[in-house]
């Protein structure tokens, strides 16, 4: 069985009963809570802030995730720690001072992570790569839960794990959005280690199976 790691996605969640989506979570074989954070400028949508966070925080037993979708991240690396961020996703595309910004992150005690656009050539994360615990690779235009996977991504995705196979380094490889079950298998085959997961687990009649399925997939 390979060691692929999965994080439910609670954007396509049932808000009104949060508490028991996470309790679900918690009683799944999930590995860690992705929180899918948008500010409604860089992606056009918005999510939640701080004091959901910090409420989630209190009630998961899963380490969180938080992918920020956010224009000037910088300006709150503070606080996304202490509402109870675990690992922390910028975007290549929002951090003109990338290296700076994954210091930080690494220095605040958050594990630090940053996510490509499908437009954004993988290559220009080279430099840091040795830097961060997970690169994300986004399988959909960041913004909405329940889209289609975008096949320009195999190409990156190999061209990831070469990367890092080259250096023979440790950052795990993400992706994020369209995640199935139909296509995990040839995701795992292509050296993806962490599958994000909205739509296909918060959908589902049951979604501790679905899970169970996606973390067993050989
Ligand atoms: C999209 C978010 C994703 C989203 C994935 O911007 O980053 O985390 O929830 O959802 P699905 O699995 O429904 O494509
Ligand atoms: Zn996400």
């Amino acid at each position: 069985m390979s060691k692929h790691l999965v994080f439910p996605s609670i954007l396509t969640a049932d808000f009104l009963h949060l508490a028991d989506e996470i309790d679900m979570v918690n009683r799944s074989e999930a590995d860690m809570l992705h929180l899918d954070i948008m500010d409604g400028v860089y992606v056009p949508n918005l999510t939640i802030g701080f004091p959901v966070i910090r409420q989630i925080r209190s009630v998961s037993q899963k380490p969180l995730d938080v992918h920020l979708m956010i224009v000037d991240p910088d300006r709150y690396l503070d606080a996304y720690r202490d509402a109870g961020a675990d690992w922390l996703t910028v975007h290549y595309e929002t951090c003109p001072h990338l290296h700076r910004t994954i210091q930080r992150i690494r220095e605040l005690g958050m594990k630090p992570a940053v996510s490509v656009n499908p437009s954004t050539d993988v290559s220009l994360l080279g430099p840091v790569l040795g830097d961060l615990n997970m690169v994300l690779v986004m399988t959909v235009n960041p913004g909405f839960g329940g889209q289609t996977f975008i096949e320009a991504s195999w190409d990156k995705i190999k061209k990831l794990r070469q990367m890092i196979d080259e250096k023979n380094g440790n950052t795990l490889i993400q992706v994020d959005g369209g995640v199935t079950e139909e296509n995990i298998g040839d995701l795992i085959a292509a050296g993806v280690d962490v599958f994000v997961v909205g739509n296909t687990i918060f959908s589902a009649d049951d979604p501790l199976q679905v899970i169970r399925n996606l973390k067993t997939h050989p």
